[in-house]
């Protein structure tokens, strides 16, 4: 019962819940001890019996000794367990067809898809893209490339052929996977060109092969390269034996955004990030996998897709939904409606989305039977207390326990949350280092701040899912993550302990902004704006958002002559947006552009960004004495109040 400011699990929940009280102890007493027992509930085809190399730090190696296929774990051992019938994916297309895909139906897809990825020439160590909408496909593409050891790089639809390449080039990509296009808003949205344009002109000289899934059926221009996966699929044999790698054999390079220009691709390897992925699912949701459903709603081009969609839901054999499409397509209460009609029972989802259906109103999801609901899920960004609270009432019927998720692409799996059956949950929260994960929050010298101070969020013992580097750039992955604090993992992110010792994530500290639950850097949005002709000067900003957590706002200084020679002044704020989704991709795209005479710098040249959050976030400018000229500030918050911005 809630005691004014938490809510504790009830007795039945507790009793029969997956992790017990002990759980803390045990991570406690004996660490590694604790992590070789979780990585135990694997099948190893050669136990290990090393568990921690550190010694090449902060380059981790778990379990390094054993091996075992990622792949064969997720498919095979619940096939051979018995569970073979077992329904692993409900799947539902935004039109509303709908596919169930048993265990041991996704070990035949998968096989035969190895076999297809075999032909077309990939190998142990190959890298393969995968570009594809949240359709089986993707899942069974990922799992194909992980059985035959080869390392996947998944990009997410949303991201522009522009953002396609440079992953592409950055991870000499071998093939690429990918749809005629998939269904969003209502209506077919097209893939393949965007594929096509990322290959035109020899731009990524390392790609053999494209396979291409029809999903929509829209006309696609056919090129040598490319294969319809349908035919590739008809002509494979559905017989694959998983071979048995090490433990660190590299699994997938995902990109997310740092504070510098470049996206980063993070590596994860094998046995250590399915260990961690794996155990949290279990105990962080309660999986009891033959009677619950699973959904949770992200899609696979983000790590959230990767652990809990794709590796921790399979390797623990359970039930889950995947939707392809918008949650109000084509209607407002469409995931409700999917709750409803598969019975769902742990439902895992970001903020922004929580805000959203918030903003809609009760009544929406009031209409749809949501009582088998057990367990809810946050993930992303901070959730304020306002969103729990409505999410425990509104959705989970007062009585499902939320866990508010702490976790990075980087840290590969969850690091910060309750465990429903034990903790006593604190609305806004995440509260608890995940038993087996030592966090500290320190002050800029490196040491712990007092309870109820702010500080940053550091991990101080390495675990199981931690990043292996960067891909092909150990000095970044050295510098952006271990040189602030002397062994010692730095997030990125402020946070601290309350009085109770819960912890509180206060959002980054970095020019990483968080839109939506999407990480996007400042640095690469300003690079696309200063590549246009008409930008002499750009500083983006993520301000506060009621419903999007953070908006990407860009302050520019334009190029006049060369604005009025294209003869477009009206257009600047279109065209410099289009320009950025162009880049990167819609999801980029600033909410708004002012156009600005100066920036505020420091003497040192570095833009002061702070100060045009402020101005962003309609605040009063705060403390400029740093700047070179004190005055530019006011002339940019009067042009502002001028209503004088794009
Ligand atoms: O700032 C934190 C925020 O999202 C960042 C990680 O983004 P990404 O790598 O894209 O992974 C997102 C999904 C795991 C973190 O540095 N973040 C993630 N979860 C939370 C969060 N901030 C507060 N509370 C969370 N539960």
């Amino acid at each position: 019962m809630p005691d004014g400011k938490s809510f504790s699990p009830s007795p039945e929940f507790a009793s029969q819940a997956i992790a017990k009280p002990e759980i803390y102890a045990a991570a406690k007493s004996d660490r590694l001890a604790f992590w070789a027992e979780q990585a135990r509930a694997l099948h190893w085809a050669k136990p290990f019996t090393e568990i921690l190399d550190w010694s090449h730090a902060p380059v981790a190696r778990w379990f390094d000794d054993g091996e075992l296929n990622v792949s064969y774990n997720c498919l095979d051992r619940h096939v051979i367990a018995g569970h073979g019938d077992r329904i692993a994916l409900y799947f539902e297309g935004e039109p509303g067809d709908r596919r169930e895909i048993s265990y041991a139906e996704l070990t035949r897809e998968v096989k035969k898809c190895a076999n297809v990825l075999t032909r077309l020439g990939v190998g142990k160590g190959d890298r393969v893209a995968i570009y594809l909408p949240m359709i089986p496909e993707a899942v069974i593409t990922m799992l194909a490339v992980a059985r035959l050891g080869a390392i996947h790089s998944v990009v997410f639809g949303g991201f522009s052929a522009d953002a396609l390449a440079t992953r592409i080039n950055d991870a000499d990509v071998r093939v690429v996977v990918t749809a005629d296009g998939g269904y969003r808003k209502g209506k077919a949205s097209a893939l393949k060109p965007a594929v096509d344009e990322a290959l035109a002109n020899d731009r990524c000289p390392t790609v053999e092969q494209v396979l291409v899934v029809k999903r929509t059926g829209e006309d696609v221009v056919w090129n040598d390269q490319d294969h319809w996966w349908h035919d590739e699929m008809a002509k494979a044999s559905d017989e694959h034996e998983a071979q048995a790698f090490p433990s660190e054999q590299e699994l997938f390079i995902l990109y997310t955004s740092g504070t510098t220009g470049a996206p980063k691709g993070i590596l994860h390897t094998s046995g250590g990030y399915l260990t961690q992925a794996a155990y949290t699912h279990k105990n962080i949701f309660d999986l009891h996998p033959e009677t619950d459903v699973y959904w949770c709603t992200a899609d696979v081009g983000w790590i959230t897709g990767h652990s809990y969609v794709v590796y921790g839901p399979l390797a623990n054999g359970a039930s889950q939904v995947i939707y392809e499409g918008t949650p109000d397509a084509p209607h407002p209460g469409r995931w409700w409606e999917i709750i409803e009609r598969y019975k769902v029972s742990i439902f895992y989802t970001a903020p922004t989305a929580i805000r959203s259906f918030m903003k809609l109103g009760r009544e929406i999801p009031d209409k749809f039977d949501l009582s088998s609901l057990r367990v809810l899920g946050s993930v992303g960004e901070p959730i304020n207390p306002e969103a729990w609270l409505w999410y425990r009432s509104a959705i989970g019927g007062d009585k499902c326990p939320v866990v508010d998720t702490w976790w990075q692409t980087e840290t590969g799996a969850i690091m910060v949350s309750p465990l429903p059956g034990i903790t006593s949950l604190k609305p806004g929260s995440a509260q608890t280092p995940v038993p087996g994960i030592e966090i500290k929050i320190v002050n800029e010298e490196g040491e712990e701040v007092p309870r109820g101070e702010a500080g940053l969020l550091t991990i101080t013992e390495p675990w199981p899912s931690m990043l292996r580097g960067i891909w092909r750039n150990p000095g970044r992955f050295h510098e952006a993550y271990w040189s602030r604090f002397e062994g010692q993992y730095f997030a990125g992110d402020g946070a601290k302990f309350d009085d109770d010792g819960d912890i509180w994530l206060l959002g980054r500290v970095d020019d990483v902004m968080n839109v939506s639950g999407h990480r996007l850097s400042t640095a690469e949005i300003e690079s696309s704006l200063v590549g246009h002709p008409w930008v002499a000067e750009a500083a983006v900003v993520g301000a506060s958002d009621e419903i999007t957590g953070q908006a990407v706002v860009a302050f520019v200084i334009l190029r006049l002559d060369q604005v009025e020679a294209a003869g477009e002044a009206e257009n600047i704020s279109k065209i410099l947006r289009e320009q950025v989704s162009k880049d990167i991709g819609p999801i980029a795209r600033p909410r708004q552009i002012m156009v600005v005479a100066e920036l505020p710098k420091t003497r040192s040249g570095k833009i002061m960004r702070r100060l045009l959050r402020d101005v962003a976030e309609g605040r009063p400018v705060g403390d400029v004495t740093t700047l070179a000229d004190t005055s530019v500030m006011s002339v940019i918050s009067a042009k502002l109040a001028d209503g004088a911005s794009d």
